[in-house]
């Protein structure tokens, strides 16, 4: 058995935060690094240099993902997966997303400064836009990778009428050969993703690492009301089509619908962006347009409490003399974590600290859309205070550390051989 000559570094995995969360949009709160901007151009050419550094040859395939792949010994074998994404929200932090391709990185250098050899190739990811775009969907990499990125999305446009496939286009992808990018069952070996828990779970509970067993559906909507515009100082209440005050109660009902599902389904319903028109102050808004979302751990559940709202929202609109139009932006499933990678994750962690627990994710990842033809396992680590998709969002350096040599563990197990951190076979 040889011996490491060296654990995950804090401080290079530190660095490599530090310098790509500066390429954020200067007008924008926090670490703002949306997809398809300069700012996403530029971290991205960083992790592109990084992973030449890291010893791997780096590519883009047709969804503009960003991938890094160092050869395995066995080449009949697929590959195992590592990486995750490096877009943020709107006003977002720095560690969502962003640690675990960094974390893949280290793993990456590791093996290279140790020469180890998998029998698997190893690819490192950053997935192509994660987080919900301004064409209203999110995983664009990971949806082209399972299949599911469809004509239709990449015709859709942001607020300037560019389409996601001229998007894709200006960031390296390739959107007529999308088809191509679809992977089959089998030709991953697993995915495995190391993400900031983004709630308050694992500090509350003292604990350091997340074995993931369970990621939540999520199923977005738009809701386009339509009343009329009128003058707020003479048009009577009892007249008035107002498409906002109509968007308000949609808003309210979907929180109670939320609220009444109780444990242990936990489920959330959001809407967390709105656009109305005119906009003014002194005038009965005339369109109101929402995006909003539910979530839940139980595909089921998912459905029922998707159709309560839509049907309180039509109810709404009758009630008020509205018009409305529903549309379904996008449908992830929930994830229920393979057993096997389960237990193989939550040892690799248990290695590193008895400060392990499962737990579920109440957040989407890349990885609900790679569990469709790939196992995938998830590692967290702990988020201050629970808080992330704002500047507060914070992660300290010596759970990162902990995390990547999780990752590196789950690597080695998957790769087929348990071996304990610090210790190569
Ligand atoms: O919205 C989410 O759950 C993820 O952070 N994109
Ligand atoms: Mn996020
Ligand atoms: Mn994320």
């Amino acid at each position: 058995m040889t011996t490491y000559s060296s654990k995950p570094d804090p401080d290079r995995i530190w660095q490599d935060l530090t310098t790509l969360s500066s390429f954020r949009d200067p007008d924008s709160e926090g670490w703002t690094r949306r997809s398809f901007t300069p700012a996403y151009r530029a971290g991205r050419d960083y992790i592109r240099m990084r992973m030449k550094e890291a010893g791997l040859t780096v590519s883009q395939d047709a969804a503009a993902n960003l991938i890094g792949r160092r050869p395995g010994r066995d080449r009949r074998l697929p590959p195992i997966w590592i990486g995750s994404h490096t877009d943020t929200v709107q006003g977002g932090g720095r560690f969502d997303g962003t640690s675990g391709v960094v974390a893949a990185l280290e793993v990456a250098r590791l093996l290279k400064e140790n020469r180890h050899e998998l029998a698997h190739a190893l690819e490192v990811f950053d997935y192509t836009a994660e987080e919900p775009t301004d064409f209203g969907i999110s995983t664009v990499g990971s949806k082209a990778l399972a299949g599911n990125l469809s004509a239709e999305m990449l015709a859709l446009q942001d607020g300037t009428g560019r389409t996601l496939a001229a998007a894709l286009r200006e960031y390296g992808g390739d959107p007529g050969t999308i088809s191509q990018t679809a992977r089959k069952r089998g030709s991953v070996a697993a995915c495995l993703e190391l993400h900031i828990e983004q709630g308050p779970v694992l500090e509350t509970a003292g604990n350091i690492l997340g074995a993931v067993s369970g990621i939540v559906g999520v199923r977005r909507f738009r809701v386009e009301v339509e009343g009329r515009a009128d003058h707020a100082g003479t048009a009577p209440m009892a007249l008035r089509r107002d498409a906002l005050a109509g968007a308000a109660e949609m808003i309210l009902a979907l929180e109670t619908i939320a609220a009444a599902c109780g444990e242990p389904e936990s489920c959330v319903g959001t809407v967390g962006r709105i656009r109305i028109a005119p906009n003014a102050a002194n005038v009965v808004a005339g369109v109101a347009e929402l995006n909003a979302e539910i979530r839940t751990l139980n595909g089921q559940l998912l459905e029922e409490l998707s159709s309560r709202f839509l049907s309180a929202c039509r109810q709404t609109a009758a009630r008020r003399d509205l018009s409305v139009q529903l549309s379904t932006l996008s449908h992830t499933d929930p994830v229920q974590i393979n057993p096997e990678i389960l237990a193989l994750v939550r040892q690799a962690c248990e290695e590193v600290t008895e400060l392990t627990q499962e737990i579920t994710s109440g957040a989407g990842h890349d990885s609900n859309q790679l569990a469709c033809f790939a196992p995938v396992g998830m590692i967290f680590v702990p988020s201050r205070e629970g808080r992330s998709h704002c500047p507060g969002e914070y992660t300290d350096p010596r759970s990162l550390a902990l995390g990547t040599e999780a990752l590196l563990a789950a690597v080695l197990a998957v790769d087929g051989r348990q071996a304990a951190p610090g210790e190569l076979p």
